[in-house]
């Protein structure tokens, strides 16, 4: 036959495929998702999440070296406290679980890893919601603004390089960027999560962090069925108000925002693969239905293919230590 184009030659040895691949991962990529929760002695597996655990102050500082140890980019610190009210007050506290392990992962590392922190309140409040409630019951976007910035502070305080607020909330990143600057802290970067969606891929979550909530969060976060617009309205947004990277959320089920998302940003995007992305993937490959490396690493292509330079995952530290070639 006379075939004079065949794509098949450049697939034809593994030399010729690495020759032409054009899509690659690193280490310093990626992002380590991490739980500790106040008053453990030891880590404390998480049912719904195989092979994460909650962290003891301790095991979570180990686990910061080894994430230095294999050139991650950085650590994602999300607290889980024993007490919670209904102002999140262990979110601001400097004795609160987060802020203290801030510090010790901070002592730990020093600047050889990037520290973020979760700057929420939904771990903190008897409610579960990310902001405070107003009488009505609903979630008050100004008057959580200031429980924000006073977290962000304490963050700071103890040490964060990054600050990565999930809430959702209106006008959030300008208000923080305001707030760090007037106290400054001009030397702290804002993570914004700048689309992110009212997602079910978010259950095995709450199940690591002991959510409190009932209701849903779809006044403050996006409606999945909602359009791209709406996405790139709050990436605009976060950008003008100071953004230093924006992030899309989750991150397979959303490829298609993710990639309008990073044709516009002239910031690093960030994409988080959710604790539901992680979970569907594990427990399918307990059940001897995927290989789950493979597909684990496939994801992660695909998100980094849509757009992704930093990607949130749970797998971060093994694949910074076998997949990634
Ligand atoms: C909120 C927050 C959530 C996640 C990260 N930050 C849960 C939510 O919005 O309900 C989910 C992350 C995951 O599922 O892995 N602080």
């Amino acid at each position: 036959m006379s075939l004079p184009i065949r794509p098949r030659r450049l697939r034809s040895t593994p030399a010729m495929r690495r020759l032409v691949t054009d899509v690659h991962l690193r280490p310093s990529d990626l992002v380590l998702p991490v739980f500790v929760r106040e008053g453990l002695d030891e880590p404390q597996p998480i049912r719904t999440l195989p092979g994460v655990v909650q962290h003891s102050r301790a095991s979570l500082v180990a686990t910061a070296k080894e994430a230095v140890a294999a050139g991650l980019g950085g650590i994602m610190l999300f607290g889980v406290p024993t007490e919670r009210d209904a102002l999140g007050s262990g979110a601001d506290d400097p004795d609160g679980i987060l802020n203290v392990a801030l510090a010790d992962v901070r002592d730990a590392v020093g600047d050889d890893l990037v520290v973020m922190a979760d700057l929420c309140l939904d771990e903190f409040t008897d409610h579960g919601h990310c902001g405070v409630l107003d009488a009505a019951g609903r979630v008050d976007n100004d008057r959580t603004l200031e429980r924000y910035a006073s977290m962000a502070l304490a963050q700071a305080r103890a040490g964060a390089h990054l600050l990565g607020p999930s809430g959702m909330m209106d006008g959030q990143i300008g208000h923080l960027r305001t707030v760090l600057d007037q106290a400054g802290r001009d030397d702290v970067s804002l993570l914004a999560y700048a689309v992110k969606y009212a997602s079910a891929f978010y259950g095995p979550f709450r199940e690591a962090v002991d959510s409190q909530l009932t209701g849903d969060r779809r006044t403050y976060q996006q409606d999945p069925a909602a359009n791209v617009s709406e996405a790139l309205r709050e990436v605009r947004l976060d950008l003008d108000e100071g953004a230093d990277l924006v992030m899309v959320k989750p991150g397979l089920p959303y490829l298609d925002v993710l990639r309008a998302v990073a044709d516009v940003a002239d910031v690093p995007v960030a994409s988080y693969q959710v604790s539901g992305e992680y979970a569907m993937v594990e427990f399918a490959a307990q059940a001897g239905a995927i290989d789950r490396d493979r597909v684990a690493l496939e994801s992660l292509l695909a998100l980094r293919r849509a757009g992704a330079q930093v990607i949130l995952t749970y797998w971060a530290l093994e694949a910074a230590r076998g997949w990634l070639g």
